[in-house]
């Protein structure tokens, strides 16, 4: 079965979080955060997934931007710099202006050009997600933007990956989904679709029942690996 729509994470994978304490750590503003800010940029993602998997396993769903904010505070007392509301506002209004990586425009564009569909599928909740596309401006070579939001908890159930097949009304070997997050990778192909993962930061492989099929330092390579599934 050819691949008919390719997938992607959102928040990591198409678009750069760490942006947003970089940025702020070169604003004169924060000196403070200057030194610190990739220990935040961290603990702030981390944080953020774990209280993704904790709210899922313990049935008390909330939207991603309350865990982005949960999150958030979480890093900025670990690492000391909670006591600058300015900061915080700061690095929040950040997340909402993501730029995608650079590689991301031609990516798409070259998927639309073979005929394929295109689609995110993330935790983001779809006001988050809409800020994010429209700030990365690429809106015009998305066919959809499927937020975990409409079946109520996040990444890795079962139901969120089942969002792709009945949007797109294809199988689940038609899809090609892509991610930075090594478990979302894994799971997906626990779930039947193909996959990759994007390791920009050679990490260790997550030790976990399945495998991403690909992996990958950028996304430079999906649309010709899409072709050859
Ligand atoms: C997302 C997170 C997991 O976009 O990166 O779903």
């Amino acid at each position: 079965m050819t691949i008919t729509t390719c997938v992607f994470d959102a928040y990591g994978t198409l678009f750069d979080v760490s942006a947003a304490a970089r940025t702020a750590a070169q604003e004169d503003q924060f000196p403070k955060l200057a030194e610190r800010w990739a220990e935040v940029a961290n603990h702030w993602r981390l944080k953020q997934l774990q209280y993704t998997w904790l709210r899922a396993v313990a049935g008390a769903h909330t939207d991603f931007w309350e865990v982005t904010q949960n999150g958030l505070d979480w890093a900025l007392e670990a690492t000391g710099l909670d006591g600058d509301p300015a900061l915080r506002q700061r690095l929040l209004d950040l997340y909402w202006e993501l730029q995608a990586y650079a590689e991301v425009p031609a990516m798409l564009r070259a998927l639309k050009e073979a005929g394929l569909q295109t689609a995110i599928l993330s935790n983001g909740s779809p006001a988050m997600l809409d800020g994010a596309v429209q700030s990365a401006g690429i809106g015009d070579i998305l066919d959809d933007v499927l937020s975990v939001e409409s079946v109520g908890i996040f990444k890795p159930a079962a139901s969120v990956y089942k969002l792709v097949e009945d949007r797109f009304n294809c199988s689940k070997s038609e899809v090609f989904f892509v991610s930075s997050n090594g478990w979302d990778a894994g799971c997906a192909t626990g779930y039947g679709f193909h996959t990759a993962w994007v390791n920009r930061a050679a990490e260790p492989v997550d030790r976990l029942p399945w495998t991403p099929a690909h992996i990958l330092t950028d996304l430079t390579p999906i649309p010709d690996l899409a072709r050859e599934q």
